[in-house]
């Protein structure tokens, strides 16, 4: 078995979305439907600018907020969009809630960042909204739109997005953080 490293990054403003990247990062480590590889990831903030070259593969997601990623993921894929590029690379964008969610339009941002990175996926997951958890001006323009509350995140769904990724992952041509040749023992 070789070793997979996966980077799993994201911006996050009041936690959520940084615990849905826990939870792929999880459901993506030993997963068995990565046939012949000991995956391991790692969830970095996008602030702490991790290099996507030292990782196989990256999961890159972002909370949405006026329709839009946080600055911080969108100048993280703008400053490393090359080398994202030269790994298999998953985005996801979190922040509707309810049933039907809302709001249902699509992120302004999924599609600027799908052409610049062309990643081999993108979701849109459910996010949480906990009003305690905000500011006053954001929870005058929640009040606003009338925004439904409460914690909407789909755990079952996102151990199933662990799964679908795992199980198209291959090991890669050359394992990404290891030492030169001349190095190796
Ligand atoms: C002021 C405000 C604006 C928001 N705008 C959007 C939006 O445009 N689209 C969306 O899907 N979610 C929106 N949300 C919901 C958040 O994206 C959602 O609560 C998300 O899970 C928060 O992630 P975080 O806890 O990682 O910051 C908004 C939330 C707030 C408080």
């Amino acid at each position: 078995m070789s070793t997979y490293r996966v980077l799993v990054t994201v911006a996050s403003r009041h936690g959520s979305t940084r615990e849905l990247a826990a939870a792929l990062a999880r459901g993506l480590t030993g997963n068995p439907a990565a046939t012949g590889l000991d995956v391991i990831a790692s969830v970095v903030p996008v602030e702490q600018h991790p290099d996507p070259l030292r990782y196989d593969a990256v999961v890159l997601g972002s909370a949405v907020y006026g329709g839009c990623w946080l600055p911080a993921a969108r100048e993280y894929a703008t400053a490393t969009a090359s080398a994202l590029r030269s790994r298999p690379l998953w985005l996801f964008s979190s922040g509707p809630i309810g049933s039907p969610p809302f709001p249902d339009a699509e992120p302004y941002d999924v599609a600027t960042m799908t052409a610049l990175l062309a990643p081999r996926g993108s979701r849109v997951l459910p996010g949480r909204l906990e009003p305690a958890l905000l500011g006053f001006a954001e929870r005058a323009v929640v009040t606003a739109m009338r925004a439904p509350v409460g914690d909407a995140r789909d755990w079952a769904g996102l151990r199933a997005w662990a799964d679908e990724i795992a199980s198209s992952l291959t090991p890669a041509r050359t394992s990404a953080g290891s030492p030169p040749s001349g190095l190796r023992s």
